[in-house]
């Protein structure tokens, strides 16, 4: 079976195709954020015209780049939850519609489960059950990862997710968005022992996350202090090693309660350096081991969105007619697939 995958549920256009014989055919990934930087955040009425704008060409140039026609895609997935509803109706709209148009059933998937099996379309993928720490600017989660459609959410943020966290603190920092990854360049030249942030939920037991707090202390010390390039750094270096410890501290119980032996690493805060090393660190010392996707499977894209939809048209699971699309989508509703034959609205 060969399935095309549209990706819209934020601020990337992303389509797919991936083939049960030959893996991931070829993937393309558009990126909004020049569109969103000027507003220092993704402005949601903006993302969707964009996704209108520029999906169709991008099917064509996908198909066309792999040499294929639509009679050869046998099914087509479409990321359907969580996200923005107006971003995430554009992808969900044309995947049925194409589906329709072409006689083959259409699949609406979870965003959150396209991440969690992304790991899956390395060559030797890690195998089931693992825990997941699923890092992004939208979630914070740590999943216990029995199969395809057995999820665990052990603990998940409270408020901010941990890159919303870094994109904020970024720009109290004077950085443009999303300035995750530019904070943590900045933190390379600050001194680790200036600012010591609070660590938050570590003194509580359980498995969830709360980083607004972590934000609120930053900003407090930055106007406390008179600015200067030092400071900035210093800040920087301090918010972040909160943040990593934190979130190293949380996998640790995870994988102590679990018992699981890998941990694989998704989203985009999975891509900081830090981060990696803490973590691979923590697991070796308990005698597991990390998987990290690699970094354009890490962030939002459509070889993941195939690759889940893929498992579930192949069980027989289809959508009804209608399109399905949902801003909240709670992980514990899904199930294995083929459990759920007709996906209705
Ligand atoms: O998964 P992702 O690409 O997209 C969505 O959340 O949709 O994650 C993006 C997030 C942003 O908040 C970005 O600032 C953060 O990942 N990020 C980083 C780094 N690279 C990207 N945060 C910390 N350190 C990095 N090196
Ligand atoms: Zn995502």
């Amino acid at each position: 079976m060969r399935v095309l995958a549209l990706e819209t549920s934020c601020d990337e256009t992303a389509v797919a195709v991936y083939d049960s014989h030959l893996g991931l055919m070829g993937h393309q990934v558009y990126t909004q954020t020049d569109l969103h930087e000027v507003w220092g955040g993704v402005v949601p009425e903006l993302a969707s015209r964009d996704h209108v704008q520029r999906l169709l060409p991008m099917i064509r140039a996908t198909l066309s780049s792999l040499q294929l026609i639509p009679s050869d895609i046998d099914g087509v997935a479409y990321t359907a939850g969580p996200g923005l509803i107006g971003a995430l109706l554009v992808g969900a709209t044309v995947g049925r519609s194409l589906a329709y148009a072409w006689g083959v059933p259409a699949v609406a998937v979870h965003h959150l489960e396209g991440h969690l099996l992304a790991p899956r379309l390395e060559a030797q993928p890690p195998p089931f059950p693992y825990l997941a720490l699923l890092v992004s600017g939208g979630h914070t989660m740590l999943v216990d990862v029995q199969g395809v459609g057995r999820y665990r959410v052990l603990g998940e943020s409270l408020d901010d997710a941990a890159g919303e966290a870094f994109d904020k603190t970024a720009k109290l920092l004077g950085l443009p968005y999303p300035g995750g990854a530019k904070l943590a360049k900045l933190a390379e030249s600050g001194r680790p022992d200036i600012y010591r942030f609070p660590r938050p939920m570590l003194d509580r037991p359980g498995f969830d996350f709360s980083f607004s707090g972590l934000k609120t202390a930053a900003w407090l010390a930055l106007k406390a202090a008179s600015p200067s390039a030092e400071l900035h750094a210093d800040l920087a270096r301090g918010f972040e090693e909160a943040m990593v410890e934190t979130l190293v501290t949380k996998s640790q119980r995870a994988l102590k309660a679990t018992g699981h032996r890998v941990l694989v690493v998704a989203g985009g805060v999975g891509a900081n350096t830090r981060l990696r090393h803490r973590l691979t660190a923590m697991a070796t010392s308990l005698g597991a081991t990390t998987a990290y996707p690699r970094a354009e499977f890490c962030t939002d894209n459509a070889a993941m969105i195939a690759l889940a939809g893929h498992e579930r048209l192949v069980a027989g699971e289809q959508a009804t007619l209608g399109v399905l699309a949902r801003a909240r989508w709670p992980l514990s509703e899904l199930q294995p697939p083929g459990q759920m034959i007709v996906q209705t609205p």
